[in-house]
């Protein structure tokens, strides 16, 4: 039986950091690090604290090498449809969460990590970061999502090429085609990430949540739907007190704080 904290959690100035933490195996995702991480995620949804989420992998090698294959190799019918449906849940309970989320990929992204990498809102990469979804080389499909977010986010050309061949995909090249944000030293990628996510506390958060809540419904509605989905949030946002302060501060020419209200 493997060690709890296979995944860590810190919060820090409202920014919570998920660490998947299982170096010995390049932090590949057993069962029990999903578990693990579904219950980290269920803490940081109701932890009012958290504003933004940084995801990322221990050590400097691997943010997550993929599914662990050792575990997944005897395998039944019924076993690998629970695995992947279990994985899934996990990864989608991490695209919705309230908060957003921004994946730190500190070196290899393949399989399960190349999909946890794309259930985060938002990636930026180290210079050693390798994105792949090796698993026809393996006798299966990508399972935890792949199939479905890597098309989304890089097109169905990018993401046949990457899935059919296999092949891995190095930071530049992640960049170019959409799959990271940004590419930056592994010294810097922490700093960035939290960066990015100070800018984004900056703002008002319930604005924030509903902007990711209505992007993410929206993208898989017809739009004149996604579009009315859009009209009655923006609508909701008038009853919060951020809204007054936000808009009051502009008209004095002041900056605005915001108190989640
Ligand atoms: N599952 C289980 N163990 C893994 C693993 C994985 N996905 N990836 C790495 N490890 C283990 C290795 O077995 C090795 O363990 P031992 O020291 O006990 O032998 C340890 O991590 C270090 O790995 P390597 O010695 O292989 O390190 P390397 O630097 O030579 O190679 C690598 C690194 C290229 C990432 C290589 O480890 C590799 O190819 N890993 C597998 C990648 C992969 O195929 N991922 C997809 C998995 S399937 C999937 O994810 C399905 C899905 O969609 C849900």
């Amino acid at each position: 039986m493997e060690n709890v904290n296979l995944v860590e959690l810190t919060v820090e100035a409202g920014i919570a950091f998920v660490t998947i933490s299982r170096p010995k195996a390049l932090n590949a995702l057993s069962t029990a690090v999903m578990a693990e991480l579904e219950e980290r995620l269920d803490a940081i949804e109701n932890d009012p604290e958290v504003q933004v989420v940084i995801v990322t992998g221990a050590g400097d090698k691997s943010f997550v090498a993929g599914a662990d294959i050792v575990e997944m190799k005897d395998k039944t019918v019924m076993e690998g449809r629970e695995f992947s449906a279990f994985g899934n849940r996990v990864f989608s309970r991490l695209a919705n969460l309230r908060q957003p989320t921004i994946a730190a990929v500190n070196g290899f992204a393949l399989g399960g990590g190349c999909e946890l990498a794309l259930a985060c809102d938002i990636r930026i990469g180290a210079e050693n970061a390798v994105f792949g979804q090796p698993e026809v080389g393996l006798g299966i499909i990508p399972g935890f999502g792949g199939t479905q977010r890597l098309s989304r986010l890089v097109g169905l050309g990018y993401a046949k090429e990457m899935i059919f061949t296999g092949r891995t995909v190095k930071a530049e090249e992640a960049k170019t085609i959409g799959l990271l944000n940004r590419v930056v030293t592994s010294e810097a990628l922490r700093d960035e990430a939290v960066k990015m996510a100070q800018k984004i506390q900056k703002n008002a958060p319930f604005a924030v949540e509903f902007s990711k809540e209505v992007i993410n419904l929206g993208y898989e509605m017809e739009i004149n739907a996604a579009l009315k989905l859009e009209a009655e949030q923006f609508g909701s946002l008038f009853s919060t007190e951020d809204q007054t302060q936000g808009m009051e501060a502009f008209v004095a020419k002041q900056k605005a704080t915001f108190n989640r209200k």
